[in-house]
């Protein structure tokens, strides 16, 4: 079983991810559960990451963004995931290609249709069972960002703008295709999303193991 963990930077996604897998580090889940990113989880993947996200190329074209993303997750799926898959183990995702047809084809205005033609090409038939979306208003995730220590990569330095596309492009992804979404409201206490994540992730890997 796929599971991606999506949503627009400053949604508080990545800190939910990082925690549940430091928690089941060293408890029965640790072979059952693999953690991946994206753009990375491998170490080819890993270099592209710092290239695409790297604030030093402003100039980076969108059609090039596209394909560095699509490159990254294909080595991430050969070298990883499909592994995992194919060991029967619940992959956890933090961004699969949802960000993509997000990111690229609408905030980069590549066009969903090209994106998801690029991304079939790089995927097969592999496609997440479940996204968990953390659902913030851009604004909030705007804030948040603002009071992060770390320098901003080339995404988190966009305008309020850009990240209101990128909200109602994953809204529609999950309108068109609600079954496979889950909704969580990331407005709240990053206690009580850790919470609500982790109650929907029980029931997954329990299936998952069945
Ligand atoms: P992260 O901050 O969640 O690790 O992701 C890095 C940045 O890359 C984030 O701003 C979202 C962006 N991104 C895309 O634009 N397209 C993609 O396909 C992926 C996986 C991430």
């Amino acid at each position: 079983m796929l599971v991606a963990f999506e949503g627009i930077d400053g949604a508080g996604k990545s800190t939910v991810f990082n925690r549940i897998k430091e928690e089941t580090s060293n408890t029965n889940l640790e072979n059952q559960l693999v953690f991946t990113r994206e753009p990375g989880g491998t170490r080819i993947s890993e270099d592209i990451r710092r290239l695409i996200i790297s604030p030093d190329y402003e100039k980076m074209d969108p059609k090039t963004e596209t394909l560095l993303y699509a490159a990254a997750r294909r080595q991430n799926l050969i070298e990883k995931i499909i592994p995992a898959l194919d060991a029967n183990k619940v992959v956890l995702a933090d961004r699969f290609i949802d960000s993509s047809l997000v990111y690229q084809g609408i905030g980069r205005n590549i066009g969903i249709q090209v994106v998801a033609k690029i991304n079939q090409f790089v995927l097969g038939n592999v496609m997440p069972d479940r996204v968990i979306y953390f659902d913030i208003s851009p604004q909030e995730a705007m804030n948040r960002l603002k009071k992060k220590k770390q320098a901003a990569d080339r995404f988190e330095k966009e305008n309020i703008q850009f990240f209101e596309k990128l909200s109602l492009g994953y809204r529609n992804l999950i309108n068109k295709n609600p079954a496979n979404y889950v909704v969580i409201d990331a407005q709240k206490t990053p206690q009580k999303v850790y919470e609500s994540v982790k109650k929907v992730l029980i029931p997954l890997i329990k299936e998952a193991s069945k």
